[in-house]
């Protein structure tokens, strides 16, 4: 019987650090394993952690890039780790980062929840409206113009990953950035007839909008 061909050795180099450890300090660790057939980033974490490491902490839930949680920075360039092929990094070598801009809770694993709850509450992210109708749940839903219906689909495709914000310094400077995240929902409630807040406005005019309520909110 032939042998199986052997994959090649990679090494992942992985910063640890628990904040919540008064004797652990920033640190890296580096993994040495054997790269199989299309493999991923989040394949690979999972055999360090189940083969060398349980203590590496890494966020994930759906593996397949829907649930947003695996965001870390991979050679420098923030990426899901459910998509990134280990195949796509020639030299064998990956360097991991948590993803700066959230707060750390331990070595990859970071609270974007908790910065995308405050920035969804900064620009109201929800339906918005004023007009005092008694909604009666008994009858069909309101008919939306498929068009209009598409759209707001396209822009609710945002899987809330944090890679745009983590991409961007602006961040580290103004803690009420909101990023190309809270652009896409204040476009995602723009188009949705359901919100009756003031719409038509030329784009300048609801970006200055956009800031005057921002800097309110300092
Ligand atoms: S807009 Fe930002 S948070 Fe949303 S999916 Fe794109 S990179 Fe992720
Ligand atoms: S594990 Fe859900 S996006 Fe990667």
């Amino acid at each position: 019987m032939s042998e199986q061909k052997k994959g090649r050795e990679i090494t992942i180099s992985v910063l640890k650090f628990n904040p919540q450890s008064k004797i652990s300090k920033p640190h890296y660790v580096d993994y040495k394993l054997e790269e199989t057939p299309g493999m991923t980033l989040f394949i690979a974490l999972t055999k360090i952690r189940e083969e060398y490491d349980p203590d590496l902490s890494f966020d994930f839930v759906c593996r397949a890039g829907i649930c947003g949680s695996c965001g870390m920075v991979v050679n420098g360039k923030p990426a899901l780790a459910c998509r990134t092929l280990i195949a796509n990094y020639p030299e064998g070598k990956l360097t991991l980062l948590p993803m700066p801009a959230f707060e750390l809770i331990k070595d990859l694993s970071i609270n974007t929840g908790k910065w995308m709850d405050s920035m969804s509450k900064r620009v109201e992210s929800w339906i918005v409206d004023n007009s005092e109708k008694e909604v009666d749940i008994s009858k069909l839903e309101e008919r939306v113009d498929p068009d209009i219906a598409d759209q707001t689909f396209e822009l609710d495709r945002c899987i809330e990953c944090g890679i745009c914000v983590a991409s961007c310094g602006t961040m580290l400077m103004r803690p009420n950035f909101v990023g190309p995240v809270g652009m896409n929902r204040v476009a995602r409630f723009e188009v949705d007839p359901h919100d009756k807040r003031p719409k038509h406005l030329p784009l300048q005019n609801k970006i200055a909008y956009l800031r005057r309520k921002l800097v309110a909110l300092r």
